[in-house]
């Protein structure tokens, strides 16, 4: 978490930390030598202020997909210290209340970005790139695959996230009936230790793994994301400083 690509350059509209596949390195070869901006020169292109462009929707996409990261990766370090790094109960508990309620929130900032992000992906299909490919030789289609990969990523992260959230909130459940047991039964046995509240049970293996598997999806998807974005920008934005697209 980092490098450049997980830091403050996310609120740049001039994002420069993804990488571009071979076959995108191909597709810039067909753009006319009008076509060829460096990406540096495209927001002080006489173009850029005419009509709106496609870089400044793409600037909260990627600063919401930070918050998710650091959102999952403060939910894991709560984990880790509801799972016995803290020593005391107290201290325990209150990780695990965090740690829902960090969860909660990245799962639903992360939600709300993906439902912002499938309307901007239908008006892209729906309007702008036919649009674009009427004036344009460039070949788009490759954009509507990207994005079939994009959901297929994105849906890995939101089920990840749902398996995760279930399964914590029935260990917790299961938690707080142990604890509400071993109320009632006080005074017959002060022995039984406090090894599954320390968190080392087989739910909290399981839920450890859960964690690992959604941050290796959330991964996986925030670098797809990112990249997709860049390669996107690298083809519409020479179609529009060039041309006035009509929507
Ligand atoms: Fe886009
Ligand atoms: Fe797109």
């Amino acid at each position: 978490m980092a490098d450049g690509r997980h830091g403050r350059a996310r609120s740049l509209v001039n994002y420069p930390h993804y990488e571009v596949c071979e076959a995108h390195k191909l597709r810039l070869r067909g753009l006319t030598p009008e076509m060829r901006i460096p990406r540096e020169k495209w927001f002080d292109h006489p173009f850029y202020r005419k009509q709106k462009q496609m870089c400044d929707y793409h600037v909260h996409f990627r600063e919401e997909m930070l918050q998710v990261m650091v959102g999952i990766q403060g939910a894991h370090n709560l984990f880790l210290d509801a799972g016995g790094r803290e020593e005391d109960e107290a201290n325990r508990e209150r990780a695990r209340a965090g740690m829902m309620k960090s969860l909660r929130r990245t799962s639903s900032i992360f939600s709300k970005s993906m439902e912002v992000l499938n309307f901007h992906v239908t008006m892209e299909e729906r309007y702008l790139f036919p649009e674009m490919q009427k004036i344009s030789i460039i070949d788009l289609s490759f954009l509507y695959q990207d994005h079939k990969h994009l959901h297929e990523a994105e849906a890995k992260v939101t089920s990840a996230l749902d398996v995760l959230l279930q399964h914590l909130l029935r260990t917790m459940t299961a938690r707080s009936q142990e604890y509400l047991k071993q109320q009632r039964s006080q005074g017959q046995s002060d022995s039984k230790d406090d090894k599954g509240d320390r968190g080392d049970s087989d739910e909290d293996v399981k839920g450890g793994q859960m964690f690992l598997d959604l941050i290796a999806c959330a991964l996986e998807f925030d670098t797809v994301f990112m990249n997709h974005l860049g390669e996107e920008e690298e083809i519409v934005m020479p179609i529009s400083l060039t041309n006035i697209i009509h929507l």
